[in-house]
């Protein structure tokens, strides 16, 4: 009977709600804090997972979008558009459908990972596939949602941005204060500017004794606030992160700098490799761009940036079946066997 009531109605009082703002929720947050046993040996550290892939549309973008889409509904929208590499689309495209609301959605042609592309289709969104990349669909929704009744669901919603720093206290609620370190990836670096907003309010309110350094990742090809620039042209397997000219970029400099942080980038062969390691010795199945933040820790504990004994919480942002290619991309074909145990049992290198 008790179940978690999603980030709304455990954290009211924290956020900008009012008695009769309609509450539109999928039960999201309350996710999964996993100790990482291998990622603790690697780095002599008490690492853990924040699993962002169990929430309900299997990212970290439910907790703002139940924000996002609840006040939108308050103040009357019929209708909601975003911008996405495919997982803002996914949750905007089930909350709207909660709200009894339009949902539109502006993607980047061909870089969306089948599994979102999917969620969006089922979840009944209407699909503008934009003749450019990610940047060029958020210029686009902003100027629609500035000239059309259609509101803006992404995260330069600050609504997003407060629902978002839910995960920060369910870290500090579970471990009993903030960690050393939080890593986490970085795209348009909303969520990064979600968290640091989150341990700050903690331990402004004194439910904290400290905050944490933040580390955000970015992928090399598109990594432009490692590089000072925007990058035309992003380029990377990680998707979800393909963004050149991050909205909240400030702010994650911000981030950065107030926390004692950095802000780096890892290569395509550093996250899949993570991503693998993360699947095949954690247990933990995550997308590829989600398996930057752990790309970034386990390149700064080899370059001796890593202290021992310190806790850390790497942010995995999405589930790994949204992009499963990646998982049987240069996977072995399974071994055929007829309907017998001896059969079964020499192929597996079972003693009899
Ligand atoms: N990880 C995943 C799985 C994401 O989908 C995103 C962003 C990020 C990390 C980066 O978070 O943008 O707050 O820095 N996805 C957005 C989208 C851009 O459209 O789904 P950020």
């Amino acid at each position: 009977t008790h179940q978690w009531r999603g980030v709304i109605e455990e954290y009211r009082d924290r956020l900008p709600v009012s008695a009769t703002t309609p509450v539109v929720t999928l039960r999201e947050g309350g996710t999964p804090l996993v100790p990482a046993q291998v990622l603790s040996e690697r780095t002599g550290c008490e690492v853990y997972l924040k699993v962002e892939g169990a929430n309900p549309t299997g990212s970290f973008k439910d907790r703002g979008m139940t924000m996002a889409i609840s006040r939108a509904k308050e103040e009357g929208a019929q209708a909601v558009i975003c911008a996405s590499t495919g997982n803002t689309s996914a949750s905007a495209a089930a909350y709207a459908v909660r709200a009894g609301m339009v949902c539109a959605v502006l993607v980047p042609s061909g870089k969306i990972a089948l599994g979102k592309m999917g969620q969006a289709l089922v979840h009944g969104a209407r699909i503008l596939q934009v003749d450019g990349n990610f940047d060029d669909c958020l210029t686009l929704a902003r100027d629609l949602a500035d000239k059309y009744p259609v509101a803006l669901v992404n995260s330069v919603n600050p609504v997003r941005i407060e629902g978002q720093k839910t995960a920060a206290f369910e870290i500090v609620d579970m471990l009993g204060d903030a960690p050393d370190i939080h890593v986490l990836p970085v795209g348009n670096a909303g969520n990064i500017t979600a968290y640091w907003k989150g341990y700050r309010e903690y331990a402004d309110d004194g439910l904290a004794t400290r905050r944490p350094r933040m580390w955000g990742y970015q992928a090399a090809g598109s990594a432009p606030i490692v590089n000072g620039a925007p990058v035309t042209s992003p380029q990377t397997i990680a998707t979800a992160i393909r963004i050149g000219n991050p909205a909240s970029w400030d702010f994650a400099l911000a981030a950065r700098d107030e926390s004692g942080g950095r802000i780096d980038s890892v290569t395509d062969r550093q996250i899949l490799s993570a991503y693998r390691l993360l699947a095949s010795q954690e247990g933990v199945f995550v997308e590829p761009s989600s398996a930057a933040s752990v790309a970034g820790l386990l390149k700064a504990a080899e370059a001796g940036l890593v202290d021992p004994g310190q806790r850390i919480v790497c942010t995995v942002t999405g589930n790994g079946l949204k992009d499963p290619d990646w998982a049987v991309a240069g996977a072995p074909k399974p071994t055929v066997v007829p309907v017998d145990a001896g059969a079964a049992a020499a192929q597996l290198g079972l003693d009899g």
